[in-house]
């Protein structure tokens, strides 16, 4: 019904993705949006936005709030108020304006490291310091040391999650959400969690749990970022929001933002409004597609000599440990092999590399082909 084989040439429409490498040979599965056209009811809505010509200030519908709180109720039981929501262009801001609201000076940022680059930015960005707390990997998933939280939360005011983990991929359960929310209670810490990728979950079994849904004191010592940009791909389009049940916290972050952060794109609004009206069907074609390519990903390359990746149980992105291929610059030897992919390095480990899988079955079988000549080669050596 959703044709998610079709290539779409995004080649010279400012993709960030695809301009990169411009007309070298170079298949880029780097940066995190997909190759997949949204959804046509996402499509429609915005050739109806568009045709009517006005593009002025603009503010979210009653009817995308409306839907936003039926679907924190039906997906996860949590009774969301109007009140509780703040729109803004993106996740990343609202991580920056975190650090500056919720953390004095003088006290310190928690980070899980390795993790999406722009946490171990924000701390330093907005003047504080950054405590790394190291992600183990657990029965093949990637979790949170649990005693070094425990010893960095004693110092900390704000702790960053990332749930589900990019680039690990995990999807936290309520147990280890309860875990983490036991320690910022007894230390005091204020959590925001970032879910933007809490709808692409490829395991049937995995349950996504919003922190703030966990308990009332959970509820109000913490802040829920999510959008609709990674599981629709309308990331362009610069929509997303914050759920902040505590008045407290939520009036601190918008003193932050005063003057300095911009408003949403009316398009984005229109877009989010028809992906959660109508994009049920579409994303759930879409979660078949990534489970598949993930997968395929899996059979090929997790098996080579040199390479290891634990089990994703969401996103579309896999965290690829090359350090058994001692390569000196991982980057540039898949590069020379014709793939593009994001450095760990700047995730925090240097040893792995990040590939997107989302992306038509035989971009990344080819894909999957050049890296194999890569590893193969360095293995044979
Ligand atoms: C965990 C996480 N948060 C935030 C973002 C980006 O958010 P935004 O584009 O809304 O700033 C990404 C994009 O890859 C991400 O993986």
């Amino acid at each position: 019904m959703f044709d998610f084989d079709g290539v779409i040439d995004r080649r010279g429409t400012q993709s960030l993705k695809w301009d990169k490498y411009g007309d070298k040979d170079i298949l880029p599965l780097w940066v995190a949006d997909t190759d997949f056209q949204a959804a046509p009811a996402i499509l429609e809505a915005l050739h109806q936005r568009i045709d009517h010509g006005v593009f002025g200030y603009s503010r979210p519908s009653p009817r995308l709030i409306k839907l936003i709180l039926e679907r924190m109720h039906s997906l996860y039981g949590w009774q969301v108020e109007a009140d509780w929501l703040l729109f803004m262009p993106g996740v990343v801001p609202g991580l920056n304006f975190a650090c500056k609201a919720w953390c004095r000076p003088e006290s310190s940022i928690i980070s899980p490291t390795p993790v999406y680059y722009p946490f171990l930015n924000a701390p330093g960005y907005n003047e504080r310091r950054i405590s790394h707390l190291p992600m183990q990997l657990v029965a093949d998933r990637w979790l949170p040391d649990f005693e070094r939280l425990e010893q960095l939360a004693v110092d900390a005011d704000l702790l960053l999650l990332c749930n589900p983990h990019n680039p690990g991929g995990t999807v936290f359960t309520r147990a280890e959400l309860e875990r983490i929310a036991d320690i910022a209670e007894r230390h005091e810490v204020t959590v925001c969690s970032d879910e933007i990728h809490c709808d692409l979950l490829l395991d049937k079994d995995a349950r996504h749990i919003p922190f703030a849904s966990l308990s009332a004191a959970a509820a109000q010592r913490s802040a829920v970022l999510m959008a609709p940009s990674k599981t629709f791909n309308i990331a362009g389009l610069c929509c997303s929001f914050a759920i902040i049940p505590n008045p407290t916290l939520r009036h601190k972050l918008q003193q932050s933002m005063r003057g300095l952060m911009a408003d949403n794109n009316l398009l984005g609004f229109i877009a989010a409004e028809a992906a959660y009206a109508e994009g049920e069907e579409w994303l759930a074609a879409q979660l078949e597609y990534l489970r598949d390519n993930r997968d395929l990903l899996m059979r090929e390359l997790g098996s080579l000599p040199g390479v290891k990746i634990a089990h994703i149980e969401a996103t579309y992105l896999a965290w690829i440990d090359v350090s058994g291929l001692q390569l000196a610059n991982p980057i540039a030897s898949f590069e020379a092999g014709g793939v593009g992919l994001s450095p760990g390095a700047q995730f925090g480990d240097g040893n792995f590399i990040r590939l997107n899988f989302g992306c038509s079955r035989e971009l990344l079988t080819e894909a999957i082909r050049r890296m194999k000549r890569v590893i193969l080669a360095r293995t044979n050596d």
